[in-house]
């Protein structure tokens, strides 16, 4: 599919029920053509937002999702479920993810592709560390990132989330500039499988989003949306983040 525009508001583990309410109040009516507004609050208020955003322009993420479509594994969801409940997109291989659950660059893989299967679009985060940049390691990284991700069948429906580990929750994010070569980089990696996808995929820029330094982001030429985290759980910066995409 064509590139799309995306702002992914990642609320990670915060939020309550009176947040879902908020934020689904406040975003319902704001709508930016073109452009799409996901909501990515933790599993358990999945439905919640489902529920409250009914009717409306709002998308809904998943956090996380098992490479399997189902069994014995307490504690797990299938990609399967999310679709059933209305949500279509689910972040997979968030840096979060593969530091304090080690998950890999094969499991992100599996679990892109088990969201395929089920019509979900996932959201591949990949991005390096601040030794790994001041090693002169970003390319290294992002390219063995990637290498694992075009394995799959379903590569070319994915959405690729640039989140260099360094700007994520720090306040210091990216610069446009950084941002914009890192996405560049990452569309010649893929240009090396299939040049047509590479130039069609959305890649979001996440760590450190704000709406103080959203539009000077999304004014890259590669730059696609954001992955937005802290600044996703006040739905007034959210609306602004989205409405400068
Ligand atoms: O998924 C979101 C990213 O990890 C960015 O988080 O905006 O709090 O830096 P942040």
């Amino acid at each position: 599919p064509a590139r799309q525009r995306l702002v992914v508001g990642n609320w990670k583990m915060h939020g309550d029920l009176d947040l879902c309410l908020e934020t689904v109040s406040v975003l319902a009516d704001v709508v930016v053509p073109q452009v799409a507004l996901v909501l990515c609050p933790p599993a358990p208020y999945l439905g919640e937002i489902r529920r409250l955003a009914q009717g409306t322009q709002l998308a809904t993420s998943a956090q996380n999702v098992a490479e399997l479509s189902g069994g014995e594994r307490t504690g797990e969801w299938s990609a399967r479920m999310l679709a059933e409940i209305g949500c279509s997109y689910a972040i997979v291989g968030h840096s979060e993810r593969r530091r304090h659950h080690l998950e890999c660059d094969q499991l992100t893989a599996a679990k892109a592709q088990a969201c395929l299967d089920a019509g979900i679009t996932p959201v591949v985060c990949i991005g390096e560390s601040r030794l790994e940049r001041d090693n002169q390691l970003t390319e290294h990284i992002l390219s063995r990132q990637l290498r694992h991700l075009v394995q799959i069948p379903g590569w070319r429906d994915v959405v690729v989330a640039y989140e260099p580990v360094w700007a994520i929750g720090t306040g210091t994010a990216a610069t446009p500039d950084e941002a914009q070569a890192a996405h560049a980089f990452i569309r010649a990696c893929l240009a090396e499988t299939d040049p047509v996808a590479a130039g069609d995929i959305s890649v979001l820029y996440g760590g450190s989003v704000s709406e103080h330094n959203a539009a000077a982001l999304f004014a890259m030429p590669d730059v696609d949306g954001a992955l937005v985290g802290r600044a996703s759980l006040s739905p007034q910066a959210l609306s602004r983040i989205y409405k400068a995409a």
